[in-house]
């Protein structure tokens, strides 16, 4: 069919061409900031099949998109992703097939996952004291995932990411030691500022908040950042600061006090095959009905999604006191 356009485009003239794709909502871990103690699931049913996951990513690469990041919950654990990672790795015109994981399953995974195209991995790491850790992430062993990022690292993938989401209270004393830990590795870092997805029970968002500016103000004392410019479409939400003596990069992600949405170029779609249009909002269309209904076409599937970018909306508007708009956790969206 030749009425569909060869990119994607919404209202504002963004250009969309990263998607990430949540495959699957459950996890081994339960970071605080992200789920509730006791979570519920979504009824296996209602997840996208492997083969529906492929068709998506098809669809996407189709219109023109080049990257697609993997999320959960943990991708990395739903039951035989690797066969859906091995065909993405194929796919035409995906120049860049990259994941965001918790890091708990990469000893054994990080080989095969390179071996089959993915290209750089994103690792959440947000303390390096162990039993600090194990409260943090409720269920997570600090030793695994610091074996898990080596083995990363062993593997031969490049320019690895770690993420740390700082929590007033909890780790905020930990951001130099965090540098520290990835300049040793020469791998990047960033600094995550806690968004309102979900409500949880643990803490109260509104005192836990971190600002970046605190953040980099602190690691200043030690090594001095030079600015890598705007966040441009390929560094998205992240700004990256470098530093003279080491090869790793430190990184602010701040939806609060930085907002980026003019430069956004990305969707995502949940692992109920909702393409949702902004993290920091509601609007979605429904892919799962289209790729389950009896006349299911390819064409229709990125007709659906070419038609979406008409609502994609033009920003989110966080606000973190404790007034949370979004009900989505974020292991819905993986981010
Ligand atoms: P690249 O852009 O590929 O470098 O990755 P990333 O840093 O955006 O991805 P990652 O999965 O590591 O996400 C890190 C954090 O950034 C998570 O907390 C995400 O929720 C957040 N994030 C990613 N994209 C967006 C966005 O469009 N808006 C907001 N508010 N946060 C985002
Ligand atoms: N706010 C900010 N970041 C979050 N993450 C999970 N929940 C939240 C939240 N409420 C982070 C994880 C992971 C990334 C995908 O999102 O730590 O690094
Ligand atoms: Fe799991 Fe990541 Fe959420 Fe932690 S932040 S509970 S590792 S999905």
């Amino acid at each position: 069919m030749t009425d569909l356009p060869s990119t994607l485009i919404d209202k504002f003239q963004r250009r969309v061409d990263y998607v990430r794709l949540s495959v699957t909502d459950r996890c081994d871990f339960r970071c605080v900031y992200c789920m509730a103690e006791e979570m519920t699931f979504i009824p296996k049913p209602d997840v996208l099949t492997l083969e529906e996951l492929y068709q998506v990513s098809l669809a996407f690469t189709e219109l023109g998109v080049s990257k697609i990041r993997l999320t959960g919950g943990e991708p990395l654990i739903r039951n035989n992703v690797m066969s859906l990672i091995e065909k993405m790795g194929q796919l035409q015109g995906l120049d860049e097939l990259v994941i965001t994981t918790n890091g708990s399953q990469l000893q054994r995974l990080a080989a095969p996952l390179l071996e089959a195209g993915v290209k750089r991995l994103n690792i959440s790491l947000d303390t390096l004291q162990p039993r600090k850790f194990r409260s943090l992430t409720r269920h997570g062993n600090l030793d695994q995932v610091i074996a898990g990022i080596d083995a990363a690292i062993a593997a031969g993938f490049k320019r690895t990411k770690l993420n740390a989401v700082i929590l007033k209270g909890r780790n905020e004393d930990e951001a130099l030691d965090l540098v520290n830990f990835a300049r040793d590795r020469e791998i990047d870092l960033s600094f995550i500022e806690e968004m309102p997805l979900g409500l949880i029970d643990d803490h109260d968002r509104a005192l836990s908040f971190c600002s970046s500016d605190e953040l980099r103000s602190k690691i200043e004392t030690q090594h001095s950042l030079t600015a890598l410019g705007d966040p441009s479409g390929n560094a998205g939400p992240t700004r990256y600061f470098s530093m003279t003596d080491s090869k790793s990069r430190v990184g602010f992600i701040s939806p609060h006090s930085n907002n980026f949405c003019h430069l956004c170029n990305r969707v995502r779609v949940t692992v109920e095959g909702r393409l949702l249009l902004c993290l920091g909002n509601e609007h979605s269309v429904d892919l799962r009905h289209i790729l389950r209904s009896s006349d299911y076409s390819l064409y229709k599937l990125k007709r659906a999604i070419v038609d979406a970018m008409d609502i994609k909306p033009e920003k989110h508007i966080f606000d973190n006191s404790g007034k949370t708009e979004i009900l989505r956790f974020m292991n819905m969206t993986g981010g």
